[in-house]
């Protein structure tokens, strides 16, 4: 049986399009999340359309994280302690891949640390140990995963203090297209997280929509 993922939050902007390249990998079973479970489903019913078969469920936030293997949060950093406490009780035990980047509207081209050093430590610090965090596809815009046959130019920087959780987070980049890169210890994500600030500002200066990152020096299929 494939893995289950739960993308939470995925019926905004950058959910939907993790959700179909993982759906339309046929690595995993896919189920949206979503604080109204017939928005998600309204949502998952969308990405099946696209995908021409039925392979998304949708489901409330609690439910689709007690469901899964692997639990990806993609909320606003505004609703981020909030969500995590929604769906803690179904984590346990479990890796959450953390996409949010703490903004401050409407100064979203400037970096902002919050005060638990980053989104992702933040989550960490909340969920306690037996939950393996994970920050990933933060610097992937949702305009480039819409389109799950467009290749994108830009690499996963992933962060964690788990070197099996970090390596699902590159397979599951490898599983949207994308490469993905051990980026050190979860501590590392405060700069990772602060880079979208800095691609959002690009974005706007350079009147372009999706600005990414890539490492160079390490060939395409690093070991
Ligand atoms: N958009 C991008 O290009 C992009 C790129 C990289 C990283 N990110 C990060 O990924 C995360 C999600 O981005 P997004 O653009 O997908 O966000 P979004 O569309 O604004 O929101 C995603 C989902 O979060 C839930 N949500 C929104 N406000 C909420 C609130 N106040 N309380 C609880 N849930 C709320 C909603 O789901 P329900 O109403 O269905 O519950 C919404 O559909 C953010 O942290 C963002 O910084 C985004």
């Amino acid at each position: 049986m494939p893995p289950t993922i739960a993308v939470i939050g995925g019926t905004g902007h950058e959910g939907p399009g993790l959700a179909l390249r993982w759906a339309k990998s046929g690595q995993y079973r896919v189920i949206i999340g979503s604080r109204q479970p017939e928005k998600a489903a309204g949502a998952a019913a969308e990405l099946n359309a696209r995908l021409g078969q039925s392979l998304v469920r949708g489901m409330a936030n609690p439910e689709a994280a007690a469901a899964a293997d692997v639990v990806v949060l993609t909320v606003p950093y505004s609703a981020h302690a909030a969500t995590l406490e929604s769906i803690r009780a179904g984590l346990a035990g479990k890796i959450l891949v953390d996409v949010s980047v703490p903004l401050q509207p409407p100064q979203v081209g400037r970096v902002y640390i919050p005060p638990g050093g980053s989104a992702a430590v933040e989550a960490q610090t909340l969920l306690g140990g037996d939950v393996r965090v994970v920050a990933a596809f933060q610097n992937i815009s949702a305009v480039h995963l819409e389109d799950p046959d467009h290749p994108i130019e830009s690499d996963v920087l992933v962060c964690g203090d788990d070197a099996a959780a970090k390596a699902e987070a590159v397979a599951l980049a490898r599983a949207a297209g994308l490469r993905g890169l051990d980026a050190g210890p979860l501590q590392n994500a405060v700069v990772v997280e602060g880079l979208t600030a800095v691609l959002i500002g690009i974005n706007r200066r350079y009147k372009v929509k999706g600005a990414g990152i890539r490492i160079t020096g390490i060939g395409e299929e690093p070991s």
